[in-house]
């Protein structure tokens, strides 16, 4: 090779891929020349990075992402596979968005993973991307930026934590902790056995073993063709879920090599086929705004409706807590994702593209193992649907609430409201003996959307009163337009669009007010005259508080309603073609 040019030119280059990355490294000015020196500056050589396909390998290991603790092995994994294809890896971290530790929510950063992720790929020389990660956010935030800047690419996800175990009982991330938490609250556990419960039940690395946010987003992007048949649901720690990283690394190549972007993969099918697949994995609904949002980007028209429809067709069938009594591990067991699909091929569109160049109904249905977790349609999980979308004039735009983690009896309720202007209001009142909340009340919930909370936190399964909980009463209407964790459960109505914080009707509730809920005809609806509801309108002050600084102000400047998906306005769709300049 010749090295002794004055400009360095790159040597001529046998592969004809038009790669991206050689804007940077095959060029024969000064620019040219420092991009291949300063790689050169890591030991590595020329050949190394000129003419193959650059990988980026997006990581978003922390030390304070414990789902994530075993992704710097599986980065290790997936370069491996990339060097094996002849491909060249680089690894880049991302914002790291550990679910539990994060405050004041995940889902404030959501958007700005996106953008960071968004604009790493654009500005530096790669030509696809393996996206690892599966703590909540951090898979729609990986895909959303993917997506808008549209190169190859395939999720890695970061697979589930061992199942959960203490005397004998399963015990599920999340739902547990809830449900032992009001055991706590009200003197069946003890102390000792609290210190005992924290040591059992996160027993590895990986994401929430129940049918929380992370597991469900994973199997629907495996829904979606954009990880590998089966890829979802491999235990974190499972040697299996090497060899799948390692494979990812590898097709990433392929991908690139065959120009497969990953508009190319996902269509209107897609989506419409995980929103069959939310409806049979009872999903979280937090993986309702994620879906929207990437629809967003995809420049797919998509609306909360298609879940609602879903609903109606497909019953739960996926038997996890907080809707069923199994864990992800016994589900990957069952047959997976792939063994969902067969279950439900007849309702998908199977000619949906995926990775691997084919369809999924042609790589991507495989066999149900256990019918106790994957059930029949005769014998479902839940009686109740997993969703409705509900509207109203409390809800103008919409609100979704999660009926197979609902109470029945509860889906159709009147009740007098008792109102909540925060977070911090609620948790000082709940348990005070004078806080008026009775049996039939309606807890409402306000302030805590995308731009009240702001970030919309997981606050939307507000708490039981201690005393309602000894009289033997586990759930409540809740009303909010906050999340709730997917592993959550309770007669929670949530995402109250538009918001209370921008106006929405949610900031005109008073304590006293009659609310009633029709999940069968899918309404909410406060019983209060228009009249009033105009002349409490004209009296309502703004509660949003601009003027703060840096990024929350800005995420509350352009946030979007849930209903939409809460991504930034200016965010939306894909900028394929916004190519730096390179001097
Ligand atoms: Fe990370 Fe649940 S806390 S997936």
């Amino acid at each position: 090779m010749k090295t002794d040019d004055p400009a360095n030119a790159a040597a001529p280059i046998e592969d004809p891929l038009e790669l991206r990355s050689r804007r940077w490294f095959d060029r024969s000015d000064m620019r040219g020349f420092a991009h291949r020196q300063r790689m050169q500056q890591m030991g590595l050589r020329r050949e190394d990075v000129i003419g193959k396909p650059v990988i980026a390998i997006i990581n978003t290991w922390s030390d304070l992402s414990p789902c994530h603790s075993h992704l710097r092995d599986r980065a290790n994994s997936i370069r491996e596979g990339i060097l094996a294809a002849g491909g060249f890896p680089v690894e880049l971290p991302a914002l790291s968005l550990g679910e539990v530790l994060v405050k004041p929510t995940t889902m404030l950063y959501r958007n700005l993973l996106a953008m960071d992720v968004e604009e790493m790929l654009r500005s530096n020389p790669i030509d696809g991307a393996v996206l690892l990660g599966g703590c909540d956010k951090t898979l729609p935030g990986l895909v959303m930026a993917a997506a808008s800047v549209d190169l190859p690419a395939i999720v890695c996800p970061a697979g589930p934590m061992l199942n959960g175990q203490w005397r004998g009982c399963k015990l599920g991330a999340g739902t547990h902790t809830r449900k032992l938490w009001d055991d706590r609250r009200i003197g069946k556990i003890s102390e000792e056995e609290w210190i005992e419960l924290e040591q059992a039940m996160t027993r590895s690395a990986g994401i929430c073993n129940t049918m929380g946010t992370a597991s469900t987003m994973a199997c629907l992007l495996e829904a979606m063709g954009l990880t590998l048949p089966g890829a979802s649901t491999i235990p974190a720690v499972d040697s299996a879920h090497s060899r799948m990283a390692r494979s990812c690394g590898e097709l990433a190549v392929t991908l690139v090599r065959t120009q497969r972007r990953l508009s190319q993969v996902v269509s209107h099918k897609s989506f419409t086929n995980a929103a069959m697949v939310f409806a049979a994995l009872g999903g979280s609904t937090n993986a309702v705004v994620h879906l929207l949002a990437m629809a967003g980007r995809f420049e797919v028209d998509f609306d909360l409706s298609k879940f609602d429809e879903a609903a109606r067709k497909i019953p739960v069938l996926v038997n996890l807590f907080p809707t069923g009594d199994q864990l992800m591990e016994d589900f990957h067991f069952a047959g997976g994702v792939p063994g969902l699909l067969f279950r439900l091929k007849e309702r998908l569109s199977l000619d949906q593209n995926t990775v691997l160049g084919t369809s999924l109904g042609a790589s991507y249905l495989g066999t149900v193992n256990d019918e106790t977790v994957i059930r029949t349609p005769e014998t479902p999980v839940s009686e109740q649907e997993s969703i409705a979308v509900l509207y109203g004039n409390l809800a103008p735009l919409g609100a979704v609430v999660k009926v197979s983690a609902a109470t029945a009896k509860l889906l159709c309720h009147s009740g007098p409201a008792v109102v909540f202007d925060s977070h911090a209001e609620m948790s000082k009142r709940i348990d005070e003996p004078d806080s008026g909340i009775e049996e039939n009340s309606v807890l409402v919930l306000r302030n805590a959307g995308p731009v009240g909370g702001p970030g919309m936190p997981e606050w939307g399964a507000l708490p039981i009163p201690k005393r309602l909980l000894a009289r033997g009463i586990t759930d409540l209407v809740r009303i909010s337009d906050a999340r709730m964790s997917g592993t959550h459960y309770g007669t929670c109505v949530l995402h109250v669009c538009p918001e209370s914080a921008v106006g929405g009707p949610l900031s005109l509730v008073k304590s006293g007010d009659i609310i009633e809920l029709n999940v069968p005809e899918r309404r909410i609806t406060l019983r209060v005259s228009d009249n009033e509801l105009e002349r409490r309108k004209a009296g309502a002050k703004s509660a949003v508080q601009l003027g703060r600084r840096g990024y929350t102000d800005l995420y509350r400047q352009h946030v979007q309603q849930a209903n939409v998906g809460a991504d930034f306005d200016y965010l939306v769709g894909r900028s394929p073609g916004l190519e730096p300049d390179i001097y």
